[in-house]
């Protein structure tokens, strides 16, 4: 099934020459990803669930996910009902965690049509996906999410018990798993960690099946071994990248996915004293060349990067000039020999303008990074060294 999808794209022929009309894309390395996988599958030895949230951290949900499923990938977890959707209509048959909370009738119906598996941590949701699953003559499967410390969404710890206990004897609904957000600090990873095992020692001992329980996600797959139990639920370092500067000491080795690309739409030669963009943000100390790349903020390019950011312009790093705009940024072109169309790396794979550099020039987080590419901006994925091309708008 998942093969399948990659089959039913165009010939890289006709790829080609769709890339060649593209202004800015975004190209990914799956073969960067299957390594990714494969490294934290030998670090972790348990189920990994990949975190697809936000189009698979600004990566492209459909292909992305198809791509793990071709490595064996049974389950993934999602942040947007829209998100399974997307899934399903691809023809894909994973199984999909939605974190989405469900506030109508029509989105329990279609949990419930779609065969996605619902995060459950209130009573009431359980009771209204038991009776929609009833209606329809399924079972649906459910996840229930434990507030074992963070304090953000699940049931509290010391209500868990109750909760699943009453969640079991729903006809119509099957617990597939117990999982739970760590906070990131150790002391009360640890707590949290005690609490999760508490409870499913406390069901084990009541007969209750649960499934898998899942608590650790990239920041403890790095840090905290002891929290890995039966599944864990990577996200960011799945797409190659570390989340901060530590875990890189932590000797996993990623790589990183995508690369952000742009052509230059204009290129102008400016005079000493002339500035250029917004509130005369850059002004020439000499002559010089100057490109505009047809990229900017409402794309993913950070506004951030106003006068800091780099990008790869062939071999040569190059600062970008002045203000960072919606669809434009303006970089120094002295001694390139691009010409109009030329194709610059905005943010490259690797180097001094990779996406950890990028996110640092521009004082946000790496997370902020990714869930900010703009989902207009296409996607070319690249599959087995680039004998494979396919694409998804
Ligand atoms: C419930 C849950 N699990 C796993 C993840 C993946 O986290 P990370 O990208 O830090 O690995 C997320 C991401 O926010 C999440 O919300």
């Amino acid at each position: 099934m998942a093969e399948a999808y990659f089959l039913k794209h165009p010939s890289q022929e006709d790829i080609k020459k769709k890339i060649e009309g593209f202004p800015a894309w975004l190209e990914i390395d799956l073969d960067a990803l299957t390594h990714n996988i494969k490294q934290v599958q030998k670090k972790v030895g348990v189920e990994l669930v990949p975190c697809v949230k936000s189009n698979a951290y600004g990566h492209g949900l459909v292909p992305v996910v198809a791509h793990m499923m071709t490595l064996g990938i049974k389950r993934v977890l999602v942040a947007k009902l829209y998100e399974a959707q997307q899934l399903r209509e691809a023809g894909l048959d994973c199984g999909i965690i939605n974190m989405d909370p469900l506030f109508s009738d029509e989105k329990f119906n279609e949990v419930v049509d779609q065969n996605i598996t619902q995060t459950v941590y209130l009573q009431k949701t359980a009771d209204k996906l038991d009776t929609a699953a009833k209606n329809r003559g399924k079972i649906v499967s459910v996840w229930i999410k434990i507030d074992t410390g963070l304090g953000r969404v699940g049931v509290r710890w010391n209500d868990a018990i109750e909760l699943i206990k009453s969640v079991s004897t729903l006809p119509n609904l099957k617990i597939e798993g117990l999982f739970s957000t760590l906070s990131e600090n150790l002391e009360l990873d640890k707590i949290q960690l005690e609490r999760m095992k508490q409870i499913s020692a406390e069901l084990d001992e009541l007969g209750i099946k649960y499934g898998v329980r899942s608590m650790a996600s990239s920041n403890a797959i790095f840090h905290e071994p002891d929290t890995y139990l039966e599944a864990v639920r990577p996200g960011i370092m799945l797409y190659g990248l570390y989340p901060e500067p530590k875990d890189r000491e932590k000797h996993i080795d990623l790589k990183q996915c995508f690369t952000m690309k742009a052509r230059i739409e204009q290129i102008k030669t400016i005079e000493p004293g002339e500035s250029l963009t917004y509130s005369k943000r850059f002004t020439a100390t000499k002559k010089m060349r100057v490109g505009t790349l047809h990229i900017g903020y409402s794309d993913g390019f950070p506004r951030g990067l106003t006068q800091k950011g780099k990008v790869k312009v062939g071999d040569h790093i190059k600062p970008v000039l002045g203000t960072v705009s919606v669809n434009h940024t303006l970089i120094d072109l002295d001694d390139t020999k691009v010409e109009v169309g030329s194709v610059v790396e905005a943010i490259s794979q690797q180097g001094e303008n990779d996406a950890a550099h990028t996110a640092e020039t521009a004082g946000i987080m790496i997370y902020s990074l990714m869930v900010g590419m703009n989902f207009l901006l296409p996607r070319v994925f690249i599959k087995n060294n680039k004998k494979h091309y396919s694409y998804q708008i």
